[in-house]
């Protein structure tokens, strides 16, 4: 299959409607990508109408796509912005806000202890803290390499929708019975699969992942991919406020669902874009959450 790099095929029509991906919001539409700050496409949103938001917010760790901000101002614009998606949220919807930590002269600030107040004023439930742990980063030398992000998981109310039936992993022992009492002869663990736990393994997107774009901090579509199976059903809708390069959208679309996500830096709205296109012609690449990770073994290092 013919492979285009979504980063360097960026046409001027880009930023026009087309059939499939919308630049602003209506319940009937399959795909919306609104180029600009995600406050202006949250208030177009109808209160309650989301079932599922997913996002990576900025780290203000003065990355190219963002303004460092002083703390305090960085807080309250995480606020205004997490009371809005709160708003937008159906009662039986999740919010899953991934973060990690924001570093100041190798200080580090974990950002979900940080933003933790917010989300629990807003009287939203914690389901979990799911631990995102990824091979590859920075080197530290006065501490150790960081090597994992967090998920925060909330939902509106204690009738929110869950399934794990389609998240499950392969069992370690599914041949296993029970060996005695009322159950002898049956299978002592799920031949369905087990909970994947609220610890992922999933390589993140370095230089030669294949989803890799010109954007410097993507995440894996598998790590939404899990989200949106077990938190969302067929048609429903998921939000992402900080779009990047539509990761959160490839994930829902791909599986059936409704997306719609702002993204305010015009070359990664052109990427997401692109990208979208190619999830719905089927031309995309993505790294498959099933897929081996590389153990590297010290007999493999040659002196
Ligand atoms: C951590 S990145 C998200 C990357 C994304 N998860 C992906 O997989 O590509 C945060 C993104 O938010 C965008 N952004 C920052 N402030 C924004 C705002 N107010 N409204 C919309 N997008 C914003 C940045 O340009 C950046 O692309």
């Amino acid at each position: 299959m013919k492979t285009i790099n979504p980063s360097t095929h960026i046409s001027n029509t880009l930023f026009d409607t087309d059939e499939v991906i919308h630049r602003t919001f209506k319940p009937g539409h399959r795909c919306t990508l609104f180029y600009g700050d995600c406050i202006k496409l949250l208030k177009t949103l109808p209160a309650g109408s989301v079932d599922l938001i997913v996002t990576s917010p900025p780290y203000n760790m003065s990355k190219e796509y963002e303004k460092t901000l002083d703390r305090n101002d960085y807080y309250l614009t995480q606020k205004k912005i997490i009371t809005e998606c709160t708003r937008v949220l159906k009662h039986t919807g999740s919010i899953c806000w991934q973060v990690g930590n924001y570093v100041k002269k190798g200080e580090i600030i974990p950002i979900d202890i940080m933003l933790y107040p917010i989300f629990n004023a807003l009287k939203l439930q914690m389901r979990n803290r799911i631990v995102w742990h990824f091979g590859h980063g920075l080197h530290a030398s006065k501490r150790f390499s960081g090597r994992y992000e967090t998920i925060m998981w909330f939902t509106k109310s204690n009738d929110y929708y869950f399934n794990l039936d389609p998240v499950r992993i392969p069992q370690k022992y599914p041949h296993k019975k029970h060996f005695k009492g009322t159950k002898k002869g049956q299978f002592s663990c799920n031949p369905k699969g087990k909970n994947p736990s609220d610890v992922w393994d999933i390589p993140n997107v370095k230089s030669n992942h294949v989803e890799k774009t010109d954007h410097p901090c993507q995440f894996p579509v598998a790590l939404v991919e899990r989200l949106v199976l077990a938190m969302t059903q067929d048609n429903d809708l998921v939000l992402d406020p900080f779009m990047g390069t539509g990761s959160t959208a490839i994930a829902s679309l791909k599986n059936n669902r409704r997306s719609v996500g702002a993204e305010i830096n015009k070359n990664y709205c052109a990427i997401a874009k692109k990208r979208i296109h190619m999830t719905f012609n089927k031309s995309i690449r993505i790294r498959k959450l099933e897929q081996p990770i590389y153990q590297p073994t010290f007999l493999s290092v040659t002196p």
